[in-house]
């Protein structure tokens, strides 16, 4: 590929992953406060609610850039990188059931179903991220 085309690629690449994992990070972090009672439920989900937009188009521009930057399909460590990206978008898609499961309880206090629903899907999001993260620095050291 030109070598032009490649930088332009990665630059998309590493703007996308501060635009969608930035706002994943601070979802993550209000889920956080809300499960360890620092902040309330309706607070929670309003404010991840503004971070819906940041995330996917920082998802999607993730996937468009590396697709241009030609992955390696033959290694194991890209499938599995690409197998985190399919986890982690299927988990952004739960959340939508979540939070609508999450907003017609949000006066009362979350029942023990819910926190560890909550308290899952913050664990999957992060998992998924930062192994994609990591995979994706691995590749670029070889
Ligand atoms: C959550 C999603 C993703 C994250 C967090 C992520 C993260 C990264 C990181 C940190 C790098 C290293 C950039 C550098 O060289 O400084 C990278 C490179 C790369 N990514 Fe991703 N990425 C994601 C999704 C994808 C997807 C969906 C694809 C393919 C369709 C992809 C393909 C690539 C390729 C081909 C490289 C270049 C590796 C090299 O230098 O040979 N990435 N990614």
């Amino acid at each position: 590929m030109d070598a032009a085309l490649h930088t332009a690629a990665l630059f998309v690449h590493l703007a996308s992953l501060v635009l969608g994992f930035g706002a994943v990070l601070v979802a993550d972090y209000f889920a956080l406060l809300c499960l360890t009672g620092r902040y309330t439920l309706r607070d929670a989900l309003n404010s991840t609610a503004r971070l819906h937009v940041p995330i996917w188009t920082g998802l999607v521009g993730l996937v468009a850039s590396g697709v241009m930057l030609h992955p390696d399909l033959g290694s194991t460590l890209t499938r599995i990188k690409l197998g985190l990206v399919l986890v982690l978008t299927l988990n952004g898609l739960q959340v939508g059931l979540l939070n609508r499961h999450m907003t017609r309880k949000a006066a009362t206090p979350l029942a023990y179903p819910f926190l560890a629903w909550g308290a899952a899907t913050a664990v999957v999001s992060q998992a998924c991220w930062w192994g994609a993260v990591l995979i994706g620095f691995l590749n670029s050291q070889r």
